[in-house]
């Protein structure tokens, strides 16, 4: 075992294509719809020494969401159809974004819509706003009935999206794929090429259960989206794929449980990892991710977390 007495440096940055950066203090992020808006979780985690937080999908009205049962525990993970329940931009604007303009831990939004004028309209209202620092464009949510999904499924739409969103915020643009599709790169490369900073995947993958004492559905909404360690490979695999066709820094999302679920992210190809379901179970989840990293990189005497990016495409 090389034990090396370094300080390892887990600093990284989603956006070198953006003018400021969006700049991070470790690759650990709390996920969209699983970390509230970061002030829920504050009296149980140290929230600021988090990469950063990403707030719960965020839309122009707000949304009551889905029929109940909107949650069901599946093995080795959670189908949800939480619709996209929250409090509207203009509520983040007024209640939220106050108190995280104070945080050293840089909160994005997550922004959600059913028509390109929604999403435009949200990043609209957030620009200029104090205590926000980026955006995570949502085209891939799978549980409302019209738009969403449509644009992360087909790559013209991806980039139209995209390219008009870009044109309405001057914050770094991260835009967050759904792996329910066919290829997962020719998206990328459009969102890519239409002007997104970064690229966050996967959201939650398409599937249903059957309560059969019912004989109905166990969702409300009859599907949902599966996440938690079923479908880490799925991510990984789309991590390792895509990181091979852009250029600008993908951030992986999928069943994160572990510092070894996180490396395997990274040496797919993520410059940062986001912690969804876990938190839920664990919320210190990502403080002990985070602290095994550390732990990782001086047992092999790693000093900067960027020289494990993408090493497992290197060679097999
Ligand atoms: C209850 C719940 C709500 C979610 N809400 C959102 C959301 O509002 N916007 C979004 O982009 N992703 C949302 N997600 C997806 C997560 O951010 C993440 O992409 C997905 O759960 C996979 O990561 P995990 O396996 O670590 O949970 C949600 C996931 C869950 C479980």
């Amino acid at each position: 075992m090389k034990v090396v007495d370094i300080k390892s440096d887990l600093r990284v940055n989603l956006a070198p294509r953006h003018i400021k950066g969006l700049h991070l203090s470790n690759p650990v992020i709390a996920a969209s719809g699983t970390f509230g808006y970061g002030m829920e979780y504050e009296d149980l985690v140290d929230i600021q020494s988090l990469g950063a937080i990403i707030c719960k999908g965020t839309t122009l009205n707000a949304r009551k969401g889905n029929p109940q049962p909107r949650i069901v525990e599946t093995d080795c993970g959670l189908l949800n159809s939480v619709g996209l329940e929250n409090i509207g931009v203009d509520a983040v604007v007024r209640e939220k974004a106050p108190v995280w303009a104070d945080w050293r831990v840089p909160v994005i939004v997550n922004v959600a819509g059913e028509t390109i004028d929604d999403y435009v309209g949200v990043v609209s209202k957030l620009e200029g706003v104090p205590g926000i620092s980026g955006i995570e464009l949502n085209i891939s949510c799978p549980n409302v009935s019209r738009g969403g999904i449509e644009f992360g499924i087909n790559p013209e739409l991806a980039a139209e999206v995209t390219s008009a969103v870009r044109a309405a915020t001057s914050l770094p643009l991260m835009v967050k794929l759904s792996p329910n599709v066919s290829d997962i790169g020719e998206i990328a490369m459009a969102v890519e090429k239409a002007g997104a900073h970064a690229i966050s995947l996967i959201n939650t993958v398409r599937g249903m259960s059957i309560n059969v004492t019912k004989g109905r559905s166990s969702l409300g909404n009859i599907i949902g989206g599966l996440s938690g360690p079923a479908i880490r490979p799925i991510a990984i695999y789309m991590v390792y794929e895509v990181a091979k066709l852009v250029h600008i820094p993908v951030v992986g999302c999928g069943g994160v449980v572990t510092v070894n679920d996180a490396l395997e992210f990274i040496m797919a190809g993520a410059t940062a990892v986001q912690v969804g379901t876990a938190n839920f179970t664990e919320p210190c989840v990502s403080l002990t991710v985070l602290g095994g990293l550390r732990d990782f990189m001086r047992k092999e005497g790693i000093e900067n977390i960027t020289d494990l990016i993408g090493c497992a495409k290197q060679g097999s």
